[in-house]
């Protein structure tokens, strides 16, 4: 039987992995797979926001959150292994993956070689090149330093290059939270993954024989994997779409949520509307013409309706919260108001009610 929650334990081939698993068994399903030195709770807005529509599973990559560590030394090749294991454990044949940086690291030697496993790919503020010497020179002083300084000092050479700087003023909770991931990893875990990622192979030469759909993410002012290199793959993947999030830097998901998850939804829901949507999609991004998205709206539009019923019936306190809603959802169809606006919107009700429920468990039911 499938469980279904939170931090969630299971056995995956030397270690117990941990990891959130939402939304309908029967549902497509997507995997998020966090980046270095990070972990699962990096997706919870994204798991929030998809949950409805989706079965969302987000791990702990060895060694980090709450998964084991284990007794060898890590790889790329070694993350894919557990990936696949994983979802040979939950019994998943086929799915979704979105992996960001180090976890699009894994996702893209994933599908590269393992293509029958996967039916779409979300690679968000990542590459395809192997580190240079220099870097990998970084990566022993960053050893070394973590021995002699510990995981603080770490953390703080770190963050400034997560974040765009506009998220030192706007993000302060979620520059909080992602140092935290930070330094709960062990110091044994950062030595094994420094080296992992050093040690990592290219996966450019393969980009052209993805065949799935793939949606490229990149904050418009990352640092560490910058716009170019996300344009550079989408040039060599066939079917791929770029999206280039605004006031955001490595951590794009974290630091521009509302733009990230419409990016993110309406790929999804390309994806799962079959093949025709799909070439639609592209088309529209390859001719700039504007999509009649009319389906998505309509998703939109009843999952706003489905959250103001319950909170009419359920949570009269939050009404004030409906009351702030756009002058109108449109019932028919208002070009003023976007799907992104509507997007946004579902995305902030979401969270107020689900704030709340966490705040008063005893009112649930
Ligand atoms: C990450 O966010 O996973 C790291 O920036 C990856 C890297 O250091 O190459």
């Amino acid at each position: 039987m499938r469980n279904i929650g939170n931090n969630i334990m299971i056995k995956v081939n030397d270690i117990n992995v941990s990891y959130n698993d939402e939304g309908h068994e029967e549902s497509p399903i997507i995997i998020f797979i966090h980046g270095f030195p990070l972990n699962k709770s990096m997706w919870d807005n994204q798991v929030e926001s998809l949950k409805n529509h989706y079965r969302v599973i987000a791990y702990d990559i060895r060694g980090h959150g709450n998964t084991d560590l284990g007794a060898i030394d890590f790889s790329i090749d070694l993350f894919v292994n557990d990936l696949l294991t994983f979802m040979d454990v939950l019994k998943i044949e086929k799915s979704i993956i979105c992996g960001l940086s180090m976890g699009g690291y894994i996702a893209l030697n994933a599908i590269e070689n393992h293509p029958e496993r996967f039916t779409a790919l979300i690679l968000s503020d990542t590459s395809c090149t192997a580190d240079s010497p220099e870097a990998k020179e970084k990566r022993m002083i960053a050893i070394e330093s973590i021995k002699e300084n510990g995981v603080e000092k770490l953390a703080d050479g770190l963050i400034p290059n997560l974040f765009a700087d506009e998220s030192f003023k706007r993000n302060l909770k979620e520059i909080q939270n992602a140092r935290e991931m930070i330094v709960k990893t062990s110091m044994q875990s950062l030595h094994h993954s420094l080296h992992a990622l050093a040690d990592r192979k290219e996966t450019c030469v393969k980009l052209s024989e993805i065949k799935v759909p793939v949606l490229i993410i990149v904050g418009k002012e990352d640092k560490i994997t910058p716009p170019d290199t996300a344009r550079f793959m989408q040039s060599n993947i066939k079917r791929s779409l770029l999206s280039i999030i605004e006031h955001s830097g490595h951590l794009s998901n974290l630091e521009n949520p509302y733009e990230f998850n419409y990016q993110l939804t309406k790929f999804m829901a390309s994806v799962n509307q079959g093949s025709n949507k799909i070439k639609k999609v592209f088309e529209e991004q390859s001719t700039n013409k504007k999509v009649n998205f009319d389906q998505i709206e309509k998703d939109l539009n009843s999952k706003i309706l489905e959250i103001t019923i319950i909170i009419k019936n359920k949570y009269p306190e939050l009404l004030k919260y409906l009351d702030e809603m756009p002058a109108t959802i449109p019932a028919e169809k208002n070009p003023e108001i976007t799907l992104k606006n509507l997007s946004a919107y579902y995305d902030s009700l979401n969270a107020v009610l689900n704030k709340y429920k966490l705040e008063h468990p005893n009112l649930e039911n």
